[in-house]
């Protein structure tokens, strides 16, 4: 596994304010990595200081190898970076704008016509080549901003709160437009607050809350280790009660619920053990005799995970 990003101890404070304290994360390649925490946390001072805009205070960071404070130039060509705001330019049109940035790139004029049209293309702008930048919509802003991101074909992309302040359908598609950068290969650590809004495109996730990363690592991972117990599901077409006795008591078993309103009639199981202890159950409950259409652990998600963790960490726990 490839890391793009690492960040060894990064601390940075502004006067008396510590917005990063000691974090250590690693991105792997090809990933894409959902940065969350709540207003304040540290996530665009994360941000700003691996795309080289804010010196740490002390510790280090490298993307693709490269050190954010010793080798700054090498590190702007592995990154492209999507700030949380669209700066005002005065009566430019789309096209000039991203000919603008990739003149600052120095990409040669030859090749600047075919690129533009491409990264329009790309982000369903080419009908706006000729628009004035600020009478474009805030999601097609937002599109031209992560357009120019691209504009050098970086293999990372920062992109800092892009989906903040766009409609529901603008959002939709600003996640399949993150698929197609993915499957291009590109390396995408996004923030947010909002963890439903990540959760289903990322492969993994950092947690960070007033300057500390509380949890960072892929998805799954993640989620098994700060589930202290997992709720299996089960559906029966017998008899509720009778199931629920064939695994109470059973080993690694904590709590058996009967749901006879639901539909299909079903109980819960709170399981504390691994997926041995996990198939026991289901054996007991075949060989029991009880007829079983559905049994699955309960996928909790971000949300769930992130409130967990936030309130765990304010009561002085850590994790
Ligand atoms: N230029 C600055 N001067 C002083 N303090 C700052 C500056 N920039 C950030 N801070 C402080 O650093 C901390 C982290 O801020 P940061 O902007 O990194 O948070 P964030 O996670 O991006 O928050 P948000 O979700 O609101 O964008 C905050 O306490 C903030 O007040
Ligand atoms: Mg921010």
């Amino acid at each position: 596994m490839t890391i793009i990003v690492e960040t060894k101890d990064l601390t940075r404070s502004y006067g008396n304010t510590v917005a990063l304290s000691r974090l250590s994360l690693q991105i792997p390649q090809g990933a894409v990595y959902g940065f969350i925490g709540p207003n304040g946390a540290g996530k665009t001072t994360t941000m700003r200081i691996l795309t080289t805009l804010l010196l740490p205070s002390s510790g280090e960071a490298w993307v693709a190898g490269h050190s954010v404070v010793g080798d700054r130039k090498a590190v702007r060509r592995a990154v492209g970076f999507m700030p949380d705001f669209f700066g005002v330019y005065d009566s430019m049109k789309t096209w000039e704008y991203l000919d603008f940035f990739a003149a600052s790139y120095e990409i040669p004029v030859a090749r600047r016509s075919k690129l533009i049209h491409d990264l329009l293309a790309l982000v369903d702008l080419g009908h706006k080549r000729d628009a004035d930048v600020m009478g474009l919509s805030r999601g097609m802003k937002q599109r031209l901003s992560l357009a120019r991101t691209m504009i050098h074909d970086p293999a990372l992309l920062i992109l800092d709160e892009p989906a903040s302040g766009l409609d529901p359908r603008a959002r939709v598609e600003l996640r399949e437009l993150l698929k197609e950068l993915r499957s291009m290969g590109k390396t995408i650590m996004i923030s947010s607050h909002i963890l439903t809004e990540l959760a289903e495109m990322c492969t993994h996730i950092g947690i960070i809350e007033r300057g500390s990363l509380l949890a960072s690592g892929d998805v799954a991972t993640i989620m098994r280790s700060l589930q202290s117990h997992r709720v299996f599901v089960v559906h029966l077409l017998s008899d509720l009660a009778q199931a629920a006795d064939m695994v109470r008591g059973a080993p690694h078993v904590l709590a058996v619920r009967l749901l006879p309103a639901a539909a299909p009639p079903q109980i819960e199981i709170d399981v504390d053990g691994d997926d041995h202890a996990v198939g026991e159950l289901l054996t007991r409950l075949i060989q029991g005799g009880a007829v079983v259409t559905h049994f699955a652990g309960q996928v909790s998600n971000l949300e769930d995970i992130f409130m967990r963790i936030t309130e765990d960490s304010a009561y002085g726990g850590t994790s």
